[in-house]
């Protein structure tokens, strides 16, 4: 995927109200941090725009050397409530202050508080309950095994198959993998099993055929009958597009698994929490699912992740049995009170979408100024991305999407690097807390960035 060149260039200087880009960039006097990390990690961890975070406050993101960036990243849509907020900050510093550090599952009061107030988030809260986890792997993992579970608890060891999309992406873990749709990730895997079945996402663009009928058929390709799986796995939308669901496949998806006794999961990790306009993605298509998957923007900073599920489901495991380390750990429960507490009280669900519909129709403006290079564009709240392809086709171009998100970088707004099934596109998700003002200064510097490189 993206390799970014650590030559510094001279760039022109910025001084806006929201933006500073005062050096070259890469600044020259980070290049050492960048060396030591080549030798000290493994070159995974090598594959963003080179910059030295810093400072991050609300939409920004600063270097130690001046620089200022708009950011469009939330890192990686989590900093929804804004980055280091201080009501989260004052929160951290009373329970450092205790100290309470760690409680492994002995109960601690922000424990309770918080499973309550996901709990009262979810479609029925007197039918569903919360399990918190760390990482968003993590509770993918355990919506995987709960499904299983069920369905070999309710109906024998026939109903075992999970069912998930092409392209889709669940985390980096085992079973997050074998649930992932995308080939290249799980080479390492070898030997796949057979209980994990992808079929194909109705995205509109790389998938033309939204209908629902090519789930059956697919079904039927896989040899895979209703009766024998357990669990469907959808992200709410695929983040390489980000694609949604069109609202009549969601509909009949939980019909199918409503009639086969399908565990139907809902994975949101990067959904959750407004990003899209509603507090949940899945609340998009009015669908309930069986079991929500949520990280990321939970707490808006530190890991945290959460399962919350049917009763039926999340109580298949006696005391003790289903458990981690640091489930519930208690610096990343109050972040996400307070995230919380912050999203409602600044309403920034309808925030985000309010300047999503800007976002959108500005991006199809671009788009229709580039008509040849850039493919598609999706969007939704505070996610969009720009698919950029080769000329007239539908042929990812991951090299111009690389260049367009330099230029960006250079410039003072800040993207994680293109993703994609092949790096192609350019993904738009900055905090929730980004003014009008902010995100229409944003949107001219990518427009800039979009023209210097595609003419
Ligand atoms: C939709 C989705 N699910 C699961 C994950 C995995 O989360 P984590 O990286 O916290 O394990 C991600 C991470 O990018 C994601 O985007």
């Amino acid at each position: 995927m993206a390799r970014y060149d650590l030559t510094p260039v001279e760039v022109p200087p910025v001084r806006t109200r929201y933006r500073r880009i005062r050096t070259r960039l890469p600044v020259p006097e980070s290049l050492p941090i960048f060396e030591s990390l080549r030798d000290s990690e493994p070159q995974s961890m090598m594959g963003q725009p080179p910059i030295v975070w810093d400072r991050a406050e609300g939409f920004q993101v600063r270097d130690r050397w001046g620089n200022c960036w708009i950011d469009w990243s939330s890192g990686v849509l989590i900093a929804n409530a804004g980055h280091g907020r201080r009501e989260i900050r004052r929160a951290l510093q009373e329970v450092l202050r205790k100290p309470l550090l760690t409680a492994y599952v002995f109960v601690h009061e922000g424990r309770a508080e918080l499973t309550r107030a996901l709990q009262a988030l979810s479609p029925d809260p007197k039918d569903y309950q919360v399990f918190l986890l760390s990482t968003g792997s993590e509770a993918i993992e355990n919506a995987i095994k709960l499904a299983r579970t069920y369905a070999l608890e309710r109906h024998g060891q026939n109903k075992k198959y999970l069912v998930s999309f092409h392209n889709a992406f669940h985390g980096r873990t085992m079973g997050s993998q074998l649930a992932g749709g995308m080939a290249a990730q799980k080479r390492w895997i070898l030997d796949e099993g057979k209980s994990f079945v992808q079929v194909p996402f109705p995205d509109g663009f790389k998938n033309e055929d939204t209908s629902f009928e090519l789930f059956l058929s697919s079904l039927k390709k896989h040899r895979v009958k209703p009766k024998d799986i357990a669990g469907v796995l959808t992200e709410s939308y695929q983040g390489v597009g980000p694609d949604f669901l069109p609202e009549d496949y969601a509909c009949r998806l939980e019909s199918f698994c409503r009639e086969h006794d399908i565990v139907l999961i809902f994975d949101e990790v990067q959904a959750g929490f407004g990003r899209t306009g509603t507090m949940f993605g899945y609340e998009q298509y009015g669908v309930s699912p069986d079991l929500i998957v949520c990280g990321k923007g939970i707490s808006s900073s530190l890991p945290l992740s959460a399962v919350i599920g049917r009763k039926a489901i999340m109580g298949l495991y006696p005391p003790g049995s289903m458990t981690s380390t640091h489930s519930a750990s208690p610096l990343p429960v109050v972040a996400a009170l307070e995230s919380l507490k912050i999203i409602r009280r600044e309403g920034l669900v309808a925030h985000a979408r309010l300047m999503g519909e800007i976002l959108v129709a500005e991006l199809q403006r671009i788009q229709r100024r580039h008509p040849q290079a850039l493919g598609c564009v999706h969007g939704r709240g505070l996610v969009a991305g720009v698919q950029v392809v080769r000329p007239g086709s539908k042929t990812p171009d991951p090299e111009t999407a690389q260049r367009i998100n330099e230029a960006c970088f250079r410039q003072g707004l800040l993207m994680f690097a293109p993703v994609g099934v092949a790096g192609e596109c350019l993904k738009i998700s900055p905090p929730l807390v980004i003014p009008e003002e902010a995100l229409r200064e944003s949107i001219a510097v990518f427009e800039a960035a979009c023209v210097q490189v595609l003419g």
